[in-house]
């Protein structure tokens, strides 16, 4: 495991209205049917800083936030996430579910805000002091795709959301790039596909990684 440490850590990227939510809420509940302990988190937030930073850097009406000054708030939420609650739970063995990690910085401030995606990575691999995911899951979503779901029911789209569906395309060529680029971190899932279907994959590679670190399912 490459988090050195007896627990496991899942992320679950992807464009907006992917349903990366539902799909950790799916797995969190098959494993803890398992008797696994479960932590499900999310970024930007899951700490008390990390949620301030999240309404500073998503909610309308802060005026105009440049890119770099978006990528550090992301940053510096990930800082808090992952050395408050992420990694004291990798350490006490739980398995770690986040929607978003490190990949959305990557694509949303490296590839759609045009910064350069090597110095956003590393910007976020010092935050983190490396800490990386055993395993990526991305749910790929077609722009138009995501703005129907999110929008469903007339909910309102924060700031990142908002952007133009060319903005959504170039986020989504970057995650698949990542995806490309470690193939055996990764498992990519087209977000159109039944839940049930998607559920079950995603059940199939987690179990063959808990298998490999002697935890497997009884
Ligand atoms: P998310 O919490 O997934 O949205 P919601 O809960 O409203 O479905 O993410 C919020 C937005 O923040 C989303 O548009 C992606 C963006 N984001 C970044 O731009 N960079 C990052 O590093 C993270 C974690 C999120």
């Amino acid at each position: 495991m490459n988090t050195q440490s007896p627990g496991l850590f899942i992320a679950f990227e992807g464009g907006d209205g992917a349903g990366k939510s539902t799909q950790a809420a799916r797995l969190a509940g098959s494993l803890e049917a398992r008797g696994l302990t479960v932590l499900r988190t999310r970024e930007p937030g899951g700490t008390p800083i990390g949620e301030r930073l999240r309404s500073l850097v998503l909610d309308h009406g802060h005026g105009h936030i440049d890119a770099h000054t978006e990528a550090l708030i992301f940053a510096a939420s990930r800082a808090a996430h992952a050395s408050q609650v992420i990694r004291p739970a990798l350490e006490r063995g739980e398995v770690v579910l986040t929607d978003r990690y490190i990949d959305s910085s990557v694509a949303y401030q490296g590839a759609g805000r045009d910064l350069s995606a090597d110095a956003v990575r590393s910007l976020n691999e010092w935050a983190t002091s490396g800490l990386l995911p055993d395993l990526t899951v991305l749910l790929d979503v077609d722009p138009a795709d995501g703005r129907r779901r999110r929008t469903a029911g007339d909910a309102a789209e924060d700031r990142l959301e908002s952007e133009a569906d060319e903005f959504h395309a170039t986020i989504r060529a970057a995650f698949l790039d990542l995806a490309a680029s470690r193939p055996d971190a990764y498992l990519v899932l087209p977000a159109h596909l039944p839940v049930q279907e998607i559920a079950e994959r995603i059940l199939t590679r987690v179990d063959a990684l808990l298998t490999f670190a002697g935890r497997g399912a009884a």
